[in-house]
């Protein structure tokens, strides 16, 4: 395999950075008046601002060249055309193919997906209406979906961002600590509440445990026939949902070729669905696909998703910036960025290639975040100060779906401020406590509002960023096998977290922090309050 860091334009780039590196984006912004024009683009009322990274026009150019030069274009077209792109699960990654309802892009799936839309549209409505209820014949007042990672994180962006609150409260459980699960239990009623179990695989422990949790719950209060009538699935194994003991009818499919983290599109995306409606969730998806043929159709310097991915490039391999924040000056949002940690950290937190060689160059960042200006109040100082830097996307709306006076202004004053300061920094007039050095990067996204069809355009912005990065860096976004091993280390360890003691079978070979915290663990467990 040849490798990305090897190709001229790696090279030259390398060069490129030597060259400019003494500019700081004051210089930049002063020297050419129009930076912002050079390094903006628009597409369907979302606008990209690159100008606050530390690269030019020529910088652009030469990122541009590295994207043909990793073939950024025949692996979009293989994404597109159903091609088997995550080679280690010899599978393809068709989640565009599930916001494309007239199968523009040709894929091989489109009658199961199309059958499967039918129906989950029939039963969002029936549960926001009404009409779809429990044993006893009583609306649905709650719904509560497990399901964790992929399962999860989708679903809750978008139903946080979109809920409509005319229907049924959606709430969300993900973990397997009791906590959540009997918090939501405590404040539901079981003849009113439908549990919608979201796991691609059906057996992840988290969702598993709170799935049984729930159906024991139900049982005990309603009686045996609960179950069928008060959960539904979400899974691309229909076999083991109806083994849970689930009839047909509350069994929504989606497929092997759906990634976790990319399945908000699928069925998995029920609960959204029944939080905003049928009507936003569907122009969610068409803003999806709005942006999927934006990255299909635009030229690369022209193309959003690219350009986010090379300003992510530049500040991961040649700027060194090991962190990026997320901020989204929208309290809609606020789950946006554990949402973006791990599409990016589980997709492109990889050591090998694609084809098994250890990877030389940098990859996905330390991704967090939060909503501001709350995020100002707490990891902003190190932003501005600290002596390591992070490479930070603002997102916000201008239009707000809220009509309180004095409160917009005053958070996109914020966002502009936090930008601003940032880039260029102070010098605190010869106090160095006071003193912001600047010259720190970020990236802004502006949509006009945030309705189903910017959210959808910027979910799949984010989906298509990653994407192309993983192809410069030449590994497979699609698998995560990093997480088997501690699923597995958890099932081993479970008999010694249940026992009293460590039988021969798990406590022989236990290293000795774990061995003396599970002694702690029992004595403390097992003592008197
Ligand atoms: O975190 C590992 C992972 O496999 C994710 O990729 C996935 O989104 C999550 O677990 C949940 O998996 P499932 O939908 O199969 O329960």
């Amino acid at each position: 395999m040849t490798r990305i860091t090897d190709s001229a334009a790696w090279q030259a780039l390398a060069t490129h950075y030597d060259d400019t590196v003494a500019m700081t984006l004051a210089d930049m912004f002063r020297s050419d008046a129009a930076r912002f024009a050079t390094l903006s683009r628009e597409h369907g009322g979302l606008l990209l601002d690159l100008s606050r990274n530390r690269l030019s026009g020529d910088t652009l150019g030469r990122l541009l060249d590295l994207a043909r030069a990793a073939d950024v274009e025949s692996w979009r077209r293989r994404l597109f055309s159903g091609e088997t792109v995550n080679a280690t699960e010899d599978r393809a990654a068709l989640h565009t193919a599930l916001r494309d309802p007239r199968g523009f892009f040709g894929a091989p799936v489109t009658n199961d997906i199309v059958a499967t839309q039918g129906r989950l549209a029939s039963f969002t409505a029936a549960v926001r209406d009404g009409t779809e209820g429990g044993v006893g014949g009583q609306p649905f007042r709650d719904v509560v979906a497990l399901g964790i990672g992929g399962s999860h994180l989708g679903p809750l962006v978008a139903a946080s961002a979109l809920g409509d609150g005319a229907g049924p409260q959606v709430h969300f459980v993900a973990n397997v600590d009791g906590h959540a699960l009997d918090a939501v239990l405590r404040a539901v009623d079981p003849a009113t509440t439908l549990f919608v179990v979201g796991s691609k695989t059906f057996t992840t422990q988290e969702t598993m445990t709170n799935a049984a949790t729930a159906a024991a719950w139900l049982t005990a209060a309603i009686g045996d026939e609960a179950v069928q009538s008060h959960v539904a699935a979400l899974t691309a194994r229909p076999d083991r949902a109806l083994e849970f003991g689930l009839r047909e009818a509350r069994i929504f499919p989606f497929w092997d070729w759906v990634g976790g983290r990319f399945s908000l599109w699928s069925a998995a995306g029920l609960p959204a669905a029944i939080a905003m409606g049928w009507t936003a969730f569907d122009e969610m998806c068409a803003g999806a696909h709005d942006m999927d043929r934006h990255f299909v159709d635009a030229p690369l310097e022209d193309n959003l998703p690219v350009l986010l991915a090379l300003a992510g490039i530049w500040n991961v391999n040649f700027e060194n910036l090991g962190a990026h924040a997320v901020v989204p000056y929208d309290e809609r949002l606020r789950h946006l960025p554990a949402f973006l940690q791990q599409l990016e950290m589980e997709s492109n937190g990889k050591g090998v290639s694609r084809t098994g060689e250890v990877l030389e160059a940098a990859v996905a960042p330390v991704v967090f975040g939060m909503a501001g200006t709350n995020a100002q109040h707490t990891f902003h100082q190190w932003l501005h100060q600290g002596p390591r830097q992070a490479a930070v996307d603002f997102i916000a709306a201008a239009r707000p779906a809220h009509d309180l006076a004095g409160h917009h202004d005053k958070l996109i004053a914020n966002m502009l401020a936090q930008a601003e300061a940032l880039a260029f920094g102070t010098d605190g007039e010869g106090d160095p406590h006071k003193a912001c050095p600047g010259n720190r990067p970020s990236t802004t996204i502006l949509v006009e509002q945030l309705d189903g069809r910017r959210l959808g355009m910027l979910i799949a912005l984010y989906e298509h960023k990653v994407f192309v990065q993983g192809v410069i860096w030449g590994l497979n976004s699609f698998d995560q096998f990093g997480v088997e091993l501690g699923k597995d280390l958890a099932a081993r360890l479970l008999p010694a977290a249940q026992g009293g003691e460590m039988g021969n079978e798990t406590g022989d070979d236990l290293d000795s922090s774990t061995a003396g915290l599970l002694a702690q663990f029992h004595t403390w467990r097992d003592g008197t309050p």
